[in-house]
């Protein structure tokens, strides 16, 4: 008989759905008597949950495993678990490259966590990475916020955009039913959270594998249609999703959005160039034209909307007029922000294989050209909120300056400003905002009403 560990640490990499998969399994280790060590060299069951977006966020992950590995030959007792994207594109390999591990496990198994650990508590080493219905998990998530929460909608994505590993690793679109999405919020709700994040890889391809979908593929289980569906769960005062694409962006979802008080002013939608033939060769399903139009209707509707996107340079055969082209894009729109990378060559993509790749120092230089001219825009679109007076939801202390209070404005804006985190926490204040700099702004609490 192995005496069960006690206790465990998750580092997680990656985007949102990562941290939301990380959370439940958090839970499902809680659930199972597991108590959480805040020093992962104190804990007795470690889990990495990896992301295999770009090459460095892989090679990370095996710098921090070969360190574990190393300390598991000291402490043969130390169960070490691989979760998420890496493990869902290694799978088995994996076990062979670093045979310490005891679990190696791909996303769609995260609700899974205690089956598989039963496995490995027996005896076994796991390799759990075969496409599976994903199962509603039963036990409760330990969230990482009590103030904000995420919630997932659909899992997977069924584009085939050229240069990425995310269909590879995290399968075929699988929507949660909109009662399962509801019940999970109103728990929420009477938890005390005040704002869900709905997420998604292609948030707008909600609905469109569940049953009541026409042969005509027009489907009554929309985002839209969920956003009207879960607007008015008690307690929750704000809503956000996240991602959407520009291919299936629809008006009446911007509609909904401007209709429904609770849905944020904020739209995540990524351009990733801003040039018709690399947009092409990307297979995104759109040109820079469409873009424009989808960000000019938000604008009808909602003027002050924020409006934020991903966007990759050095995609391969990209010139330095079609970069331009990029630039250009994000100078005329005024995007409040761009998460920018350079093109990483990934394994099982197409554009990886091609013959046309760019330098890494060609690379390197557009990142850092857009990055500034993002800098900039950003910086001015922050300017139009000084001496405004914005809603903000006061989620934690600032960790830098303990005095002052970190919350968000709807546009998605971090916002700091004096206050009594024990009096604030997860209410909605009014801030006025004295200045500004490109990605937050400072304030004070307006006590004028
Ligand atoms: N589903 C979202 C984004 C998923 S990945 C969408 O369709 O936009 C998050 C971001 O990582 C992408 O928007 C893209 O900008 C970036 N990314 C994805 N693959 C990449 C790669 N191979 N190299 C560099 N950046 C990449
Ligand atoms: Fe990747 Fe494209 Fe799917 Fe986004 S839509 S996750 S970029 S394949
Ligand atoms: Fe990374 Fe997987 Fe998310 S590859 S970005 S953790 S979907």
């Amino acid at each position: 008989m192995t005496t069960l560990p006690r206790r465990y640490h998750i580092t997680t990499f990656g985007c949102q759905m990562n941290k939301a998969d990380s959370e439940r399994m958090a839970g499902i280790l809680e659930d199972m008597g597991f108590a959480w060590s805040e020093d992962p060299n104190d804990a007795d069951l470690i889990l990495y949950n990896t992301c295999t977006i770009r090459d460095n966020a892989e090679q990370k992950v095996y710098s921090y495993l070969g360190r574990q590995a190393h300390r598991k030959r000291l402490q043969p007792n130390l169960t070490l678990v691989v979760a998420g994207c890496v493990a869902q594109q290694e799978g088995e390999a994996l076990l062979r490259r670093v045979p310490e591990l005891d679990l190696v496990m791909g996303p769609q198994h995260a609700n899974r966590l205690r089956d598989l650990l039963e496995q490995v508590f027996a005896g076994s080493q796991v390799a759990a990475v075969e496409p599976v219905h994903i199962m509603e998990d039963i036990t409760k998530p330990r969230r990482d916020s009590n103030v904000t929460a995420w919630v997932n909608v659909i899992y997977g994505c069924n584009e085939r955009c050229t240069y990425c590993v995310v269909p590879n690793v995290r399968g075929v679109e699988q929507s949660r039913t909109p009662e399962a999405i509801r019940a999970e919020m109103e728990e929420l709700g009477r938890q005390g959270y005040k704002e869900v994040t709905l997420l998604g890889q292609n948030i707008d391809a909600y609905g469109r594998d569940l049953p009541g979908a026409t042969a005509e593929g027009r489907h009554q289980h929309t985002l839209t249609d969920l956003l009207h569906y879960v607007q008015d769960v008690p307690g929750i005062e704000r809503l956000r999703f996240a991602t959407s694409h520009p291919r299936y962006f629809t008006e009446r979802l911007i509609r909904a959005c401007s209709e429904l008080p609770k849905v944020c002013e904020h739209f995540h939608i990524p351009f990733q160039s801003g040039d018709n033939d690399i947009l092409k060769a990307m297979s995104r399903g759109y040109t820079h034209e469409k873009y424009r139009r989808i960000i000019d209707t938000i604008r009808q509707y909602m003027p002050d909307a924020s409006i934020t996107a991903d966007a990759i340079v050095g995609f391969p055969g990209e010139t330095e007029a079609q970069f331009e082209k990029t630039l250009k894009l994000v100078e005329d729109i005024g995007f409040d922000l761009v998460n920018t990378a350079a093109y990483s060559p990934r394994p099982g993509t197409p554009a990886a294989l091609w013959e046309n790749q760019l330098s890494e120092e060609v690379k390197a230089d557009r990142l850092q050209r857009l990055n500034h001219l993002v800098s900039i825009k950003a910086g001015e679109r922050s300017e139009r909120y000084l001496g405004r007076i914005e809603e903000v939801l006061v989620e934690e202390q600032n960790t830098k300056d303990p005095s002052q209070l970190m919350g968000r404005t709807s546009g998605n804006r971090l916002t700091f400003f004096p206050g009594n985190i024990a009096e604030l926490k997860g209410q909605l204040v009014k801030v006025k905002i004295t200045e500004f700099r490109a990605f937050s702004l400072t304030g004070e609490l307006d006590l004028g009403n």
